[in-house]
């Protein structure tokens, strides 16, 4: 792809609606141009053709299914090759509600595919091309419900906390060469998500739930600031810094010879007559 400005090309994984299509809009007022990715083609297109009128900005549509095999690997193939992609934004995903059991284990292996297998392998492309230049942004896009598995669905919170885990990892191995890791974690934010898993969005308390416009504005000033980690709802950052404290404070403990004397078992009673 031609690169027409000097910020570079931004990839959007999910663009076709929701948070990803507010990214391409907010991206490309930034003078990024894009290459827009999903399944929904002509919605790509009627994204790309308002965003060259509104901003003049260059976007490409790479139409695939993320969950496909061989989409994936075009997607990867191109993160991999092309020294013009300065940003990915790994944010397709899906949602589902309901137990485990009884559960649609299909439609779950699914989500899983999108959520932890394709973010994965997206993440890892793009990070291979931005070490070899020494720069780049990879922002992926977890959920507050990485931190909260008992409210909501336990395989998609796990997909998120997976993200989360990965986002974590990555900025330690990754920032030693130049590139800026971002793990977003939207609360309930109106996207047809909710639809799309069967669960009517109305349903939340208005209290809860974040214009999508707000959520992403929140999320790139949490870039801008170079946070790793960014939670557009949470009004004290000192309260993530306590919780991240109290993750690290078990480090030394975690691994250890021997367990600790509270399991050492207690030698049974020899029996009273
Ligand atoms: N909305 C929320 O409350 C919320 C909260 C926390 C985190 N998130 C996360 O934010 C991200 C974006 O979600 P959203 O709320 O914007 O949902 P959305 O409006 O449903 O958008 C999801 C996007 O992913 C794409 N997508 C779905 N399946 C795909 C597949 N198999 N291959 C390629 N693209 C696929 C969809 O496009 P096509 O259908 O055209 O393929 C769409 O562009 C997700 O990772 C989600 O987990 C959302």
């Amino acid at each position: 792809m031609n690169q027409h400005n000097d910020k570079g090309v931004a990839l959007i994984t999910g663009a076709s609606s929701g948070i990803g299509a507010i990214y391409a809009d907010r991206l490309a007022r930034r003078g990024y141009d894009l290459v827009l990715v999903a399944r929904d083609g002509p919605r790509l297109e009627e994204l790309a053709a308002r965003l060259l009128a509104d901003t003049g900005i260059t976007s490409q549509v790479l139409r695939a299914d993320l969950t496909e095999e061989a989409d994936l690997a075009r997607v990867e193939q191109r993160l991999r090759s092309d020294a013009t992609i300065t940003m990915l934004v790994n944010n397709a995903g899906v949602a589902a509600g309901g137990p485990l059991v009884g559960g649609d284990l299909d439609r779950l292996g699914a989500m899983i595919d999108l959520n932890v297998v394709a973010v994965t392998r997206l993440a890892s492309a793009a990070a291979t091309n931005f070490v070899a230049r020494g720069a780049g942004i990879l922002i992926n896009l977890s959920s507050v419900l990485a931190l909260a598995p008992e409210q909501f669905n336990g395989v998609y919170s796990a997909t998120k906390a997976y993200v989360l885990n990965l986002s974590l990892s990555l900025h330690q191995e990754l920032s030693p060469s130049g590139v800026q890791v971002q793990v977003v974690l939207p609360g309930a934010t109106r996207t047809a998500i909710w639809a799309r898993a069967g669960i009517d969005v109305a349903s939340l308390p208005a209290s809860m739930l974040m214009e999508v416009e707000e959520m992403v504005d929140a999320a790139l000033v949490g870039l801008d600031r170079r946070e790793l980690v960014t939670i557009p709802s949470l009004p004290d950052s000192a309260d993530w810094e306590a919780y991240t404290a109290a993750r690290l404070h078990l480090g030394p403990n975690l691994s250890r010879q021997l367990a600790a004397d509270r399991y050492k078992a207690v030698p049974h009673a020899t029996a009273v007559a």
